[in-house]
């Protein structure tokens, strides 16, 4: 059929999106400058992300997994304070807002009823919104105020991948766009940083066959599996939990690196796969030492570290790029784990039982 033509020689959308990422990252970076290289943007979204005295980003699923690396940029670069909820508990427990809130909803599909339901009622509360979108003209899109384009073309796998990462992209920019247009100074170039990224994921796409055998040796028989992190790398072991359990159906969690201790610490049992993220200059002695509590219990750990910051037992070192933009490069071979995991286990990758590409009721 048509999409077996639109796959060319993949065996899985998932994997053929996984690869496009790169593209994306250049695409993202073509259309979002203009001829003297400066950052293009709508003067509006500019005069509202300028005006808003707090952000409110509402999102689902990996859409809101994106958001909190977005609040990252936004406030480390922008400082304008940011909250991120998931759509489904906003609607009915919305939080005291600030004087001059701007929404901003991320969807990749731009027709999660949840999110909708949300717009709704900000809009009839008057403020002002902003969605991030893969398709433009979708319902999120045309009832909100201002629409940003992911640019990632149609991401068919019902696990998101390259929309993750091109709302991540998205987000950099509004936030160094905004950092600019409120005169802060910035050493940070968002343009040639996720240049940098481009390469390292191309780099990533090329060692299928090294995190292969990583998920055989890690996830081929597990029942469970949990991955951690500090800081943005606990952003990003959520997004990784999410993506090994919706496609593998391995129970998976994603938990900060010191909270452990409080708790899921029991567990641990000997050969409990633990997926250990180390792109964190700061924490990376911390998180090496939750690594070391949960080894000293059995767990069969695999950690996922940056250049730079590498050790001699770590299974998977990436390229080096901007500390702020880690979750670009950590995400994919999380996604390649996923997607092998699920091979292995012989799962349906591109439509995991029980879940829908969009979710288009309440
Ligand atoms: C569904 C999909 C998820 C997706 C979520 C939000 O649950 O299965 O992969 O992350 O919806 O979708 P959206 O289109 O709003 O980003």
């Amino acid at each position: 059929d048509a999409s077996d033509i639109e796959k060319g020689t993949y065996p899985h959308f998932m994997l053929k999106e996984i690869d496009e990422q790169p593209i994306v990252m250049r695409k993202i970076i073509k259309e979002y400058q203009n001829e003297n290289n400066e950052l293009k943007l709508d003067e509006e979204i500019r005069a509202a992300m300028k005006a808003a005295d707090r952000i409110y980003i509402i999102a689902a699923g990996t859409s809101y997994h994106a958001g909190l690396v977005g609040k990252e940029f936004i406030e480390k670069l922008a400082k304008i304070p940011v909250e991120v909820h998931v759509a489904s508990e906003f609607s009915y427990n919305m939080p005291l807002l600030s004087e001059k809130p701007l929404f901003i909803f991320i969807s990749q599909s731009g027709e999660t009823a949840d999110s909708r339901a949300v717009l709704v009622k900000i809009k009839e509360m008057g403020h002002p919104a902003l969605t991030i979108t893969n398709v433009p003209g979708s319902t999120l899109s045309r009832e909100a105020d201002y629409t940003l384009h992911l640019y990632a073309g149609p991401e068919i796998a019902v696990a998101s991948t390259k929309a993750y990462t091109a709302q991540i992209a998205v987000l950099a920019i509004l936030a160094v766009d905004t950092a600019r247009a409120k005169g802060l100074e910035l050493d940070f170039d968002p343009m040639q940083e996720l240049a940098i990224v481009a390469n390292a994921m191309d780099v990533l796409t090329a060692q299928k066959e090294e995190i292969e055998q990583l998920a055989r040796d890690y996830l081929s028989t597990t029942r469970n599996a949990f991955f951690i992190g500090r800081s943005a790398d606990f952003n990003v072991s959520l997004e990784g939990s999410l993506k090994l359990k919706e496609i593998s159906y391995i129970q998976a969690e994603g938990f900060a690196g010191g909270e452990l201790k409080h708790g899921t610490i029991a567990l641990i049992e000997k050969g409990t796969p633990v997926i250990a993220l180390a792109t964190q200059e700061n924490v990376n002695y911390s998180i090496r030492g939750n690594v070391q509590e949960v080894v000293a219990r059995g767990a069969n750990a695999l950690i996922v570290s940056m250049k730079g910051l590498e050790q001699d037992d770590d299974a998977f070192v990436l390229p080096k790029v901007h500390e702020l933009l880690t979750p670009l490069a950590s995400v994919v071979p999380l996604q390649l784990l996923a997607y092998y995991a699920a091979l292995h286990r012989g799962c349906d990758v591109d439509k995991p039982r029980n879940l829908a590409k969009s979710v288009t009721v309440e």
